[in-house]
């Protein structure tokens, strides 16, 4: 098989936005407690913070945590998280069925991300509560001293405000499996009430509305269209979230699905402008995708649970290398639709549907999807170059007609002088004989290729073998340059992700 594909530096998408390698933290599972935080662990910080799962989070180099829900937010309350930590109250949590101890709240969870080297996503409740709460949060966290709520925050031991840029106005708030779940038109003037006080109190912020829990929910899209039409002048993104699975077995299918993704991405980019044209709006909003990744594997398992256990295994997917490729294919849609796509996070980061796995008390490991974030994120820096295909060959699967056999995505890095390609070979038995020509940018030498693949597509990385899957370094890849610029040529084995950089010159 053959592609062909052609890029320019002058056409180009957008500057990347890094906050698209985003992740999340839930109170949920293991995530938290036996996650990030184990305080009776070898490698616990002072604060309780395991320190090897902090360095496999520097290794993704993940920008922005979305925390602390999910489901969980809409019925948190966030005075049970503060102060000392012997008063916090036990609660029962809804929306998992467990037991939050409370023991880690908004000041720990602050002081973990600095030691993650990461931003915080803050959410606020608008499930059973509303703006009042919300601006006391954010004043709590980001008012400096001198009032109830901050100096209340400086008693607890927090000098200086958090001052969190970037708040979610709820979770999920159209889906009937929410605490507090709302029409569009209930969510639409509570998000909008709760966006302005929280301004009031933080002009800096950045605020993200709820679109819809997944583009299957009957009220899809007008949803979208009715709570901008409340939010517009308020919010700065509109939130989707989208998981996928395998359950029937059928790979070819599986490993189409980012193309659903893809049409999810434009059809709420033509929403948001649909409003921003019905009300002459010189304002763009961008699109927040704050929740995606493959989920399936723990859902039977998760329905046999008993309830209200504390930090129990839930939603604890093992990832297959299959499952690698979809990530890596969803990373390239993420990535080619830089421009209105400006935050993204994978959910979640620790233990739940997550690139990191833990043993409570013990062994911290890589799923096979930590390898496609780990790389995009790295090398992902600059400027997206649109892509344009000359000749791929394309199959049809049950639900996708026309899928290209080959996905890509290329990112120029003008402070470096590097384009990184990161590439998905989809075809699940034929290597494609792949050629790549860049205009007019010389690419002097490869610096990096990496390739992930195996024969067995089920394969999955344990605690006693956390390194089954794991990239090995690619071979085979050559630069070819005559005027006005360079071709790559490589040969991408079937059912595979590659990442391949070069050093260029003509940036
Ligand atoms: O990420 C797991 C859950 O998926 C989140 O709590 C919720 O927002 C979504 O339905």
């Amino acid at each position: 098989m053959k592609a062909h594909l052609h890029y320019d530096r002058h056409f180009t998408v957008s500057e990347l936005d890094r906050r698209v390698f985003g992740s999340f933290i839930e109170h949920l599972g293991r995530a938290v407690y036996g996650g990030i935080f184990d305080p009776g662990h070898p490698t616990a910080d002072e604060n309780g913070f395991r320190r090897d799962v902090i360095d496999l989070i520097t290794e993704m180099n993940v920008p922005v945590v979305r925390y602390p829900g999910g489901n969980f937010v809409s019925g948190y309350d966030w005075e049970d998280g503060v102060g000392p930590v012997g008063e916090r109250p036990a609660r029962l949590d809804l929306a998992w069925a467990t037991v939050e101890p409370n023991t880690v709240g908004v000041n720990e969870f602050a002081n973990w991300a600095r030691a993650a080297k990461t931003e915080v996503m803050m959410a606020v409740n608008l499930g059973t509560r509303g703006p009042a709460e919300a601006r006391d949060l954010i004043e709590y966290c980001n008012h400096p001293a001198g009032t109830r709520l901050s100096d209340l925050r400086r008693s607890h031991g927090v000098a200086e405000p958090h001052a969190f840029k970037l708040w979610c106005l709820g979770n999920e708030m159209d889906g009937p499996w929410q605490i507090g779940a709302k029409t569009a038109t209930e969510y639409g003037r509570v998000a909008r009430e709760a966006a302005k006080v929280m301004r009031w109190v933080d002009p800096s912020i950045e605020l993200v509305a709820c679109g819809s829990s997944n583009s299957k929910m009957a009220t899809y899209a007008s949803w979208e269209a009715e709570v901008l039409d409340h939010t517009y002048d308020q919010v700065e993104f509109l939130s989707l979230h989208t998981y996928y699975g395998n359950p029937d077995d059928d790979t070819a299918n599986f490993l189409a699905r980012n193309l659903d993704m893809d049409r999810f991405i434009k059809s709420v980019v033509a929403i948001c402008d649909y409003v921003k044209a019905k009300k002459r709006s010189a304002k763009t909003i961008n699109l927040s995708f704050d929740e995606w990744n493959v989920w399936f594997h723990s859902r039977g398992a998760d329905q046999k649970r008993e309830r209200w256990q504390e930090a129990p295994p839930l939603l604890e997917d093992i990832y297959t290398m299959e499952d690698a490729l979809l990530v890596g294919a969803m990373l390239i849609t993420l990535i080619n639709n830089a421009d209105r796509v400006k935050i993204a996070c994978l959910a979640q980061l620790v233990n739940v549907i997550a690139p990191i796995m833990t043993e409570t008390g013990g062994r911290a490991w890589r799923q096979t999807i930590f390898w496609p974030f780990a790389h995009a994120s790295h090398w992902g820096r600059g400027t997206v170059l649109r892509p344009s295909v000359v000749a791929v060959d394309r199959h049809d699967t049950r639900d996708f007609t026309d899928v290209p056999a080959v996905e890509t995505a290329a990112v120029l890095n003008e402070e470096t002088g590097e384009l990184a390609l990161f590439i998905v070979n989809r075809d699940l038995k034929e290597a494609v004989e792949t050629s790549i020509s860049l205009g007019a940018l010389k690419a002097s030498r490869i610096t990096q290729h990496h390739v992930l693949s195996d024969p067995d597509l089920k394969a999955v990385n344990t605690a006693a073998a956390p390194d089954r899957i794991a990239p090995r370094p690619g071979s085979g890849a050559a630069v070819e340059t005559t005027a006005p610029g360079s071709t790559v040529t490589l040969r991408l084995a079937p059912a595979s992700w590659t990442v391949v950089v070069l050093e260029v010159s003509g940036v």
